[in-house]
């Protein structure tokens, strides 16, 4: 991949239509693709692996990685005014460059990449900035999401940290954390409802939580694991599973593939969209365990 970069002992750089690199030390193993920055792997020592990733994904430059966490930037699902534009934005579709690696004292790794406007992103979106995304791979996974407005002009922008966890069974899992809270259900027209108690999976499920900034909980008793989902910088929670039928329509997501994953976004998107002053910069962070 050509990296003018020295890279510590834990990490390795893998070449292919995508290049990657991965991390491995003595807490974790994790794999990151340079296009969209995307987490694809994250697997802590002694557990098993904690993001989903479809056997039908495609890894083509381009194209979105159905799996791991995507990072939508600079807005979240399909662009109000031009809905030819792809959905999620195009960060997530573009090769980052990585600029930072090193091994810390506590034995996990960081990684650094970034991704700045350019002509190819004006002609999809004509604002400048910056992206700083900082990937830390230790007992926890924590990805970090900088926004640097660079221009002239007010920065506004949605954005996501679309992480796919890893589940035996949808069906039988409960998601904690967003009982009493609002959200607008995008499998019913986009209606407001309230979350009622532990969250559970029935049929397709897209619901978007505005306001919600505390951290989510999935049981899973086949697995018999707990997965934490902390976060910082994020007003907007996502909550997604396709189900059968729309898992059918999408080419890059096996048909039987849905019961074993299920989203959980940190996001600002729709009435949580964010506006930075130029110079400015904003952080939303995510942080993935086992508790
Ligand atoms: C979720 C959206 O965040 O992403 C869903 O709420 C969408 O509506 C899903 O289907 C997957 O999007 P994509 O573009 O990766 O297929």
């Amino acid at each position: 991949m050509g990296s003018l970069l020295s890279l510590p002992p834990t990490v390795t750089e893998v070449s292919g239509d995508l290049p990657a690199v991965t991390v491995c030390n003595r807490h974790a193993r994790a794999k990151v693709f340079l296009q969209g920055a995307h987490v694809a792997s994250f697997r802590p020592v002694g557990q098993g692996e904690l993001l989903w990733m479809s056997v039908r994904s495609l890894f083509a430059p381009g194209k979105p990685i159905r799996g791991g966490i995507p990072v939508c930037f600079p807005w979240f699902g399909m662009h109000a005014g031009r809905p030819e534009l792809p959905a999620h934005g195009i960060a997530r579709l573009l090769p980052w460059t990585l600029t930072g690696a090193e091994d810390l004292p506590d034995g996990s790794t960081r990684l650094v990449l970034g991704l700045q406007s350019s002509v190819e992103t004006a002609a999809s979106w004509p604002q400048s900035f910056a992206l700083t995304y900082s990937v830390s791979v230790g007992a926890a996974l924590n990805v970090a999401l900088e926004v640097r407005n660079t221009g002239a002009q007010p920065l506004v922008f949605e954005e996501a940290l679309h992480t796919y966890l890893d589940v035996a069974d949808v069906r039988r899992v409960g998601v904690e954390g967003l009982a009493g809270a609002r959200y607008l259900d995008k499998v019913d027209g986009g209606i407001e409802k309230t979350q009622t108690g532990t969250l559970t999976f029935t049929a397709e499920t897209d619901r978007v939580f505005p306001g919600t900034t505390g951290t989510c909980r999935v049981d899973d008793p086949v697995l018999g694991r707990r997965i934490v989902v902390a976060k910082t910088g994020s007003a907007t929670t996502v909550i997604w599973n396709p189900w059968i039928a729309k898992a059918a329509r999408m080419p890059d997501f096996g048909d039987e593939e849905w019961p074993g994953m299920l989203c959980i976004e940190a996001a600002n998107a729709a009435a949580d969209h964010l506006t930075l002053a130029p110079g400015q910069t904003q952080v939303m962070a995510q942080t993935i365990s086992v508790g």
